[in-house]
């Protein structure tokens, strides 16, 4: 019963599958850039649970399966009996009888790992403490659009060693390219990851050497969400860690700058830097749209067939 595939991290697809997904993407976006209506989820339905706040992954995940031919239902915790202590596992073999398949952003990892062993339909992760998977099927399409494929190039990951660096590490083992995390101490990425991923990814102390030669730089907010208590203390040890445009000017010159949004002007990026050429972070955001789609696509089953 619970052999349904799941998308909690970038590790458990194929490099192969990985690839296929953001190539889709690719495509779905040029059918909907053409106006071409593609229903293949007609009658499905996602479940979208929020723990957290977002504008991205909700609003994209909601036009995704509406653009499919679906439907998706927003749920957050103040509404529903998981927010009042239904267990997990209940909520997970409940929904999963109704609906096709179910987002979440949550806290704690395990809360997703636990919905996903007692689900009878796909799990797809929104972002956890740990890993925030569909934002890398973004920026991966995002790099290959506009520079080809990432394999065997230079990555630098600026700041925090957060959710958004983890899934750059399994990015860095499923589309084997280097990557390096500037980042201060006693804010690394979650060792785990880092032993994974052996030589492909390294640390260091300071932005300038981690963006030498560089293909593709990348940023997040210092403060993530559930952190809010650290903030002073955060913008005050990460000051030296602000990408600004000189700092992209000691990367390659093709350098591409991301950040998932939703950024903080003057903390970890300058004011100027989304104004940049060099910079993409709108295309990464409007791919969150064709990426999902494509993984929706995937994982969810096609439409019924007619009575
Ligand atoms: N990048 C991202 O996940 O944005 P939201 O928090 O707005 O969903
Ligand atoms: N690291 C950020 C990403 C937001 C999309 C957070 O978890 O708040």
């Amino acid at each position: 019963m619970m052999s349904a595939r799941h998308f909690l991290s970038m590790m458990d697809y194929t490099p192969d599958e990985l690839v296929g997904l953001i190539r889709r993407g690719i495509e779905l976006k040029d059918l909907r850039n053409r106006g071409v209506l593609f229903e293949p989820l007609r009658g499905r339905v996602l479940a979208m649970i929020f723990e957290k706040s977002s504008t991205r992954t909700r609003v994209s995940f909601e036009a995704g399966m509406i653009q499919l031919g679906g439907q998706a239902i927003f749920l957050s915790p103040r509404d529903t009996q998981l927010g009042r202590g239904e267990p997990i596992a209940d909520g997970a073999r409940v929904m999963s009888r109704m609906v096709d398949a179910v987002m979440i952003r949550t806290f704690a990892h395990s809360n997703l790992t636990e919905f996903a062993a007692n689900s009878r339909v796909p799990v797809i992760n929104g972002l956890s403490d740990d890993l925030h998977p569909c934002q890398l099927l973004a920026d991966m399409q995002t790099f290959l659009e506009h520079r080809g494929s990432i394999k065997g190039k230079t990555v630098a990951w600026i700041g925090d060693g957060n959710n958004m660096c983890n899934s750059y590490i399994e990015a860095a083992i499923q589309f084997d390219f280097k990557l390096r995390v500037a980042c201060p101490e006693g804010y690394e990425p979650n060792a785990q990851f880092m032993a994974l991923a052996g030589d492909r990814v390294t640390l260091t102390r300071d932005p300038r050497e981690a963006v030498k030669g560089a293909h593709l730089i990348s940023t997040d907010v210092w403060t993530s969400m559930g952190q809010e208590e650290e903030t002073a203390k955060r913008i005050a040890l990460f000051k030296p860690f602000q990408v600004t445009r000189a700092l992209l000017d000691m990367a390659a010159e093709d350098v591409l700058f991301m950040h998932c949004l939703p950024a903080h002007r003057g903390e970890e990026i300058s004011e100027d830097l989304l104004d940049d050429v060099r910079s993409v972070a709108w295309d990464q955001a409007e791919n969150r749209l064709h990426a999902q789609k494509a993984l929706l696509e995937f994982l969810v089953a096609p439409a019924y067939q007619p009575a």
